[in-house]
């Protein structure tokens, strides 16, 4: 049995990352491949526990570091019992949201330093990460204005101020340049169906020959 391969979709609130991984889904579909899409945090019974804990309340509820810890204990949870095995028995995994989230939320957003959370990442995973890593950008205004207009609930997150969410922006885009082996950014901007085409034509070129 072939490992299957790990994608993980990034971004700011409201950049079309749910709308993406639908797409995506069908599209593996149509090629024969089994996919398993799922979110973080959460994933498992136990890390959709620590979600809820994470995401609703107050804004000072907890501080970065802790929220950093809360986010990888549910980290650790999904990968063991749910995204390795998936993997292990063939299928793909789209995951909503991984480790660079942290990096830019808690990171950059909660002023954690980069290396300490690279020590908490090799902690808590060792060497694993995704196969590819497809990061929506897409100005922050509009991604807020999308998440209100469909009426989702705000998160603890989303009440941050406009300049946290630009810098927030900015963390992807530097983790991208970082790491353009693993990264490509899609213009959020776009129609639905084009940045589906461009995230389809990256999964193809950076993964396809190595399926
Ligand atoms: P979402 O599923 O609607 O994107 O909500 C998840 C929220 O949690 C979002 O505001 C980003 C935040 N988050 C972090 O702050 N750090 C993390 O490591 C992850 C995975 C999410």
């Amino acid at each position: 049995m072939t490992r299957g391969k790990f994608i993980t979709l990034e971004g700011g609130e409201g950049a079309g990352k749910t709308t993406l991984i639908r797409g995506l889904t069908h599209a593996l579909a149509d090629l024969g491949i089994v996919t398993l899409v799922t979110r973080e945090p959460g994933g498992t019974p136990g890390a959709e526990l620590l979600r809820d804990l994470l995401l609703n309340g107050d804004v000072e509820r907890w501080s970065s570091r802790t929220e950093a810890l809360l986010m990888y204990a549910a980290r650790v949870d999904h990968v063991e019992r749910c995204i390795k095995p998936a993997l292990n028995r063939g299928a793909w995994v789209l995951c909503d949201r991984f480790a660079d989230s942290t990096r830019a939320y808690q990171g950059v957003g909660g002023g954690l330093g980069a290396a300490d959370l690279a020590e908490l990442q090799h902690f808590a995973l060792n060497d694993f990460h995704a196969d590819l890593t497809l990061i929506v950008d897409l100005e922050p205004a509009i991604g807020l204005e999308r998440t209100i207009k469909r009426g989702e609930k705000i998160t603890r997150f989303e009440k941050f101020d406009a300049e946290y969410h630009e810098r927030l922006r900015q963390a992807f885009l530097d983790i991208a340049e970082e790491e353009p082996e693993r990264c490509v950014v899609l213009d959020g901007s776009q129609s639905t169906e084009a940045v589906l085409t461009a995230a389809l034509a990256a999964v193809r070129t950076r993964l396809f020959s190595t399926a």
